[in-house]
C-alpha cells in the first residue's frame, strides 16, 4: 500500500509553500497595517478627547459671544429639523448645548433632548445653562458619536453643530446619526467651509506656522476645516445613507470690541492657538499680537473694532 505525501514544494490548496508564505505574509502585513491605522486613530480620539477636557474652560469663559454669533446657524439648524411637542431630539458633540436648548422649548412637556458630548467638562457647562435656563426635559450623555449608546429608530431629530469635522471616522458617525434616527427624521448640522473663507482662523493660523510654531494639518485629519467642501459633505452624506439633502452656506461676522479682545478670544477658544502662543516667551507673545493686528487691519474699523467674516456650511438630510 502506498500513501501520497504532500509534495514539501506545494501548499494543499495547490499553490506552492513560496505561495502560501508571500500570502501569509501579505496577510500578516495588511492586518499589521490595520492595527497601525486603527492604534492612530485611537491616539487621534484620545488627543481630541484630552484637548476639549481643556478646552471647556475658554468656551464657557467665551459662551455668551459664541453664542450671539452663532445664533443665525442653530435657528437655521433647528427651522430644518421642525422639532415638534413630544419628540425626543438628539444633539451630538454638543458643547454647551445652545443648539438642543432651543429644541428643549419646542419638544416640551412631553418630548426632550438628550445633550452629548465626548468630554465631561463640556457637559458640565451644558448642565449649568440648561439649569439658568430652567429646562427640565434635557438629559446629559457622555459618548463619542462614532458609538452612539442609543437603540435603532430612537430619536426623532439630531442636530451637530461644528462637530463632525472634528471626529476622527465623520462617515462612521454620520452612519451611526442614520441608525439613530427613526425612518424620515431629519438631522441638521454645521461644518465650516475652508480656511480660506475663515480669516478669523486663516490668519491665526499663517501666524502661527510662518512662526513655526505649529503644522500644516495633514490632508484628511480632523480638524475644524477638514469638511469645508461641500461636495465632501455631501458624499458623506450619501453615502450613510441620507435623502433629500440640502446644503448651503451662511456668512456671519466674528465681531470684536478690540483687537485685544479677538486676541483673548482666540485664546480662549482655540486652544491650538492658546498652546501654541502662551508657551513662548512674553517678547515673542508680544511680537505675535502685533503682527496678528496688523494681518487683521482690513477687517479693522478707524475706532477699533474688527469685524471678521466667517463661512459655514449647514446641512439637513433625512434619515
Ligand atoms: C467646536 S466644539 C462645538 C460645540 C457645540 N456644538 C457648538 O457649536 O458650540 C466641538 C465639540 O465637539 C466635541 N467632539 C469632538 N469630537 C467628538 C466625538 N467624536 N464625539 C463626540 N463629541 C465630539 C468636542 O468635545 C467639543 O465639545
Amino acid at each position: 500500500m502506498s500513501t501520497v505525501q504532500p509534495d514539501p514544494g506545494r501548499s494543499e490548496e495547490g499553490g506552492s509553500s513560496a505561495d502560501a508564505a508571500n500570502v501569509h505574509r501579505e496577510q500578516s502585513r495588511v492586518q499589521s497595517e490595520e492595527g497601525r491605522e486603527s492604534n492612530a486613530a485611537q491616539a487621534q480620539r484620545d488627543a481630541s478627547l484630552t484637548h476639549w477636557e481643556e478646552a471647556a474652560s475658554g468656551w464657557l469663559a467665551r459662551q455668551a459671544v459664541m453664542r450671539e454669533l452663532s445664533a443665525p446657524v442653530s435657528h437655521w439648524m433647528i427651522d430644518a429639523v421642525e422639532p415638534q411637542p413630544g419628540q425626543r431630539v438628539l444633539e451630538l458633540a454638543a458643547g454647551l448645548g445652545e443648539t438642543g436648548f432651543l429644541a428643549a422649548e419646542l419638544v416640551a412637556p412631553v418630548g426632550g433632548v438628550i445633550t452629548s458630548d465626548q468630554s465631561e467638562a463640556m457637559l458640565g457647562g451644558a448642565r449649568a445653562r440648561a439649569a439658568e435656563l430652567g429646562l427640565s426635559n434635557v438629559e446629559f450623555q457622555t459618548l463619542n458619536a462614532e458609538w452612539i449608546d442609543l437603540p435603532v429608530a430612537s430619536v426623532d431629530a439630531a442636530l451637530c453643530r461644528w462637530g463632525y469635522m472634528l471626529m476622527v471616522d465623520p462617515q462612521a458617525a454620520l452612519i451611526e446619526t442614520r441608525r439613530v434616527l427613526r425612518p424620515g427624521g431629519r438631522l441638521a448640522l454645521a461644518v465650516w467651509d475652508s480656511i480660506e473663507g475663515n480669516p478669523w482662523a486663516l490668519l491665526p493660523a499663517i501666524e502661527l506656522l510662518e512662526r513655526k510654531l505649529t503644522e500644516s494639518p495633514a490632508p484628511g485629519a480632523p480638524g475644524p476645516f477638514a469638511l469645508g467642501s461641500e461636495e465632501r459633505l455631501l458624499d458623506l452624506l450619501q453615502a450613510a445613507g441620507f435623502s433629500d439633502v440640502c446644503v448651503q452656506t451662511l456668512d456671519l461676522r466674528h465681531r470684536n470690541a478690540s483687537f485685544d479682545e479677538f486676541f483673548q478670544s482666540t485664546l480662549d477658544l482655540s486652544r491650538t492657538f492658546h498652546d501654541a502662543v502662551l508657551a513662548r516667551p512674553e517678547t515673542e507673545i508680544a511680537d505675535i499680537h502685533a503682527s496678528l493686528a496688523t494681518r487683521l487691519e482690513p477687517y479693522t474699523a478707524p475706532d477699533g473694532s474688527l469685524s471678521i467674516p466667517m463661512r459655514t456650511f449647514v446641512a439637513v438630510a433625512t434619515a
